[in-house]
């Protein structure tokens, strides 16, 4: 008989020291009760990133998306003010946004044509005459609550969550400095991976751990003595003075500046930074065996000109990624083998796992009930 849920959750021990601690047990990544609970209790209730402000930067202008299952559509309105809605249609559910991003005066259901004005409204129902108590002003589009931070725009589907910046907490300060906004979208990459998409976070938070294995070139140009991790409220940076090396003539020339910065925040964002540079990675559970990784690039300098240098510089990404992709997919068989139930963290590189795993053991362990909006 498979384990209960409430079981599996227990076996984590989210009080011990980092000298003590041990990773989330296998089963946190394998078994799909986990992952449904995740989407309840994780991908409902935190603030998700859904699109740039670039892309929403004018009246009429949409991107449509999924967040935790939900198809999503945030659109400016007329009046200037950014919303957020479920891109369900009232009518019989059918999604009213069907491209990913453009632009509109107004939301026209492709099933039956209803239509709805940028702020919700529900506007005209061709052939809906005779129809007694039915209430126009009750059958908006559903809002969805909308923020926007840096150059990102996120939602949350909890409408009793906390606001944005306090969601984010330290990491609108740590990152100030380094002026993200002033940078400009450049291309996006997208991956599929076989594997849970916390495998892929530990990865990444692993304290440079695995660079000088698994990434020589990007090892190169790294001091990973000096490699330090700062943990605070939901954040993780992880931060790396850079040295000049000729060893990988391509890393060279595209990583530069004195540091590197790795942020993560809870629970599936990263924002990676060095000179005039920034990727941002969002990871989106699929099933508890696969994920999907959105990889958007930005540069200073996003000219024609430079288009050479930028493309290089997303094939250097391009290749870091791909040497991460194979060791995700085969963690993600070793986890579900029989020989393996939970692994130790080390002290001086695996703090930010730690946390990651802390943060998801009190969402997956608090008793709230999920809520969703309700329909008006
Ligand atoms: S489902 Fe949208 S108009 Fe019928
Ligand atoms: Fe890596």
């Amino acid at each position: 008989m498979p384990a209960s849920v409430e079981h599996i959750l227990a076996s984590y021990n989210d009080r011990a020291p980092l000298s003590e601690a041990s990773t989330i047990p296998a089963p946190w990544y394998v078994d799909p009760r986990i992952a449904e609970l995740e989407r309840l209790q994780v991908f409902s209730k935190t603030w998700q990133l859904v699109a740039r402000t670039d892309q929403v930067a004018n009246e009429g202008k949409f991107v449509a998306t999924t967040v935790a299952g939900e198809p999503i559509v945030v659109v400016r309105g007329n009046d200037g003010v950014l919303r957020a809605f479920y891109n369900v249609c009232r009518h019989h559910a059918a999604a009213v946004v069907t491209q990913p991003c453009g632009h509109a005066a107004m939301l026209q259901c492709p099933y039956h044509g209803w239509k709805y004005g940028l702020d919700g409204t529900l506007k005209g129902m061709p052939g809906f005459d005779g129809v007694q108590n039915f209430d126009r002003g009750q059958n908006g589009l559903v809002p969805v609550r909308v923020e926007t931070w840096e150059c990102f725009v996120f939602v949350n589907l909890d409408p009793q969550a906390a606001s944005l910046h306090q969601f984010l907490g330290g990491l609108v300060k740590r990152i100030a400095p380094l002026h993200i906004s002033q940078l400009r979208f450049f291309d996006r990459r997208t991956f599929n991976i076989h594997c849970n998409w916390k495998v892929f976070v530990d990865n990444y938070l692993d304290g440079g751990y695995h660079v000088p294995h698994l990434h020589k070139g990007l090892s190169s140009v790294l001091d990973y003595k000096q490699y330090a991790i700062e943990n605070e409220d939901r954040y993780c940076l992880q931060s790396s003075p850079m040295v000049a090396s000729d060893e990988d003539a391509a890393t060279g020339a595209t990583r530069k500046g004195d540091r590197a910065w790795y942020f993560w925040q809870y629970p599936n964002l990263m924002i990676n930074c060095y000179e005039g540079y920034m990727d941002t990675n969002y990871v989106i559970p699929v099933d508890a065996d696969h994920c999907e990784v959105i990889f958007d690039f930005y540069f200073g300098d996003v000219s024609e000109a430079k288009r050479p240098y930028n493309t290089e510089s997303v094939n250097v990404g391009n290749r870091v990624q791909d040497e991460d992709l194979g060791i995700c997919e085969d963690v993600q068989r070793g986890l579900k083998s029989r020989a393996y139930g939970a692994g130790r963290l080390s002290v001086r590189r695996e703090a930010g796992e730690q946390l990651f795993h802390q943060l998801l053991a009190a969402d997956l362990k608090s008793d709230a009930a999920p809520s969703i909006a309700a329909a008006d």
